[in-house]
């Protein structure tokens, strides 16, 4: 193992070759899978407003939007799978939930609105939490972040546009961009995970540099991002405590509801179920697709042997 730590002592990368710790490769199957998982159940809150986009152009960027979550599903399931798993065993474990995905994709889409929010909040905390990801120790990964974080930029503007043009609109456009960014404001901070104090893997992740800033770390920097474009917008973030803070250099923020996580973690947001049901419906919708596919790879192996 000595090289290993040679390798993360100098910010090298590891590449699945490597010799590397069990444990290491354990957590890391854990989080891509968990990331993989996240972002093709990512694609059906805002899947479900494709046919209802207000205009053509909108519905471009918004069907645009959506294949590039499945992108990102698939660049992180081949990351994975360096790691020695198979991607069918994966989805079989989000399927029968061993393995887990982000607790926002738990909560509905009710407007438009939420489609723009998804896109700024979302997305922008996605980004913050994915940055640094593109150094982490572990190669494959670190590659996968660099084009998942180009595509979740646009995302992310695109999602800050369309809220813009909501927020500028009449009042009552403007009311429910308020309303979306009042529902989804607190559960975007959840995204970041618990406290430090009550992160069981961030000790260890961040020995191996997979994790380069904590949870809390990132939520700030979040945060800190965030309540300038709040104000560009000219919506307000629901929350009475936040305030600048010129001693610390960062926004203070209010108390996060962590039972709130932790039960949607559980099974029992608003709309696992739902998320759930429809995922395995794909998948079994999908089985005929997997049979073509392994049959003509049976095939083409037979004829070049
Ligand atoms: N949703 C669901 N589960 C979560 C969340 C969340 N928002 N935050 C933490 N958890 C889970 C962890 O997976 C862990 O459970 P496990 O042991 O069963 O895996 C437990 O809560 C404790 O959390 P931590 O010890 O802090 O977990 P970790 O060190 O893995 O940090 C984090 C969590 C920050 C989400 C990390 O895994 C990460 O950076 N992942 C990659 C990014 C990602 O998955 N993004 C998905 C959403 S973004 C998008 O797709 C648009």
């Amino acid at each position: 193992m000595e090289e290993f730590w040679r390798i993360v002592g100098e910010d090298g990368r590891i590449e699945p070759r490597d010799v590397m710790p069990e444990d290491y490769r354990a957590s890391l199957v854990r989080q891509i899978a968990q990331h993989a998982h996240s972002e093709i159940i990512g694609m059906q809150p805002e899947g479900a407003w494709i046919s209802r986009a207000p205009s053509l152009r909108r519905k471009a960027i918004l069907m645009a939007k959506v294949q590039d979550e499945a992108g990102h599903g698939l660049y992180l399931y081949a990351a994975a799978e360096t790691l020695g798993v198979d991607r069918g065993e994966l989805l079989d474990k989000l399927h029968d939930g061993r393995q887990k995905y982000s607790s926002i994709f738990n909560y509905p889409t009710l407007t438009w609105a939420d489609i723009g929010t998804i896109g700024w909040l979302v997305d922008g905390a996605a980004i913050v939490n994915q940055v640094p990801l593109c150094r982490c120790s572990y190669g494959p990964y670190a590659r996968a972040m660099v084009r998942v974080c180009k595509e979740e930029s646009f995302h992310q503007r695109q999602g800050f546009e369309a809220l813009h043009t909501l927020s500028h609109g009449t009042p009552e456009q403007h009311a429910m961009a308020q309303d979306a960014v009042d529902r989804w404001w607190w559960p975007s901070l959840m995204m970041f995970g618990p406290h430090d104090a009550e992160s069981t893997h961030s000790e260890k992740s961040m020995a191996w540099g997979v994790k380069r800033f904590s949870n809390d770390d990132l939520r700030q920097r979040f945060v800190d991002m965030t309540v300038p474009q709040a104000e560009a917008l000219g919506l307000t973030l629901p929350d009475p405590d936040l305030r600048w803070n010129e001693e610390r250099g960062h926004y203070d923020f209010g108390t996060i509801d962590f039972t709130e996580l932790f039960e949607v973690i559980k099974g029992n947001g608003p709309c696992n179920a739902e998320r759930m049901a429809t995922r395995r419906g794909a998948h079994e919708a999908g089985a005929w697709v997997r049979e073509a596919a392994n049959a003509y790879a049976d095939k083409h192996a037979r004829r070049t042997a």
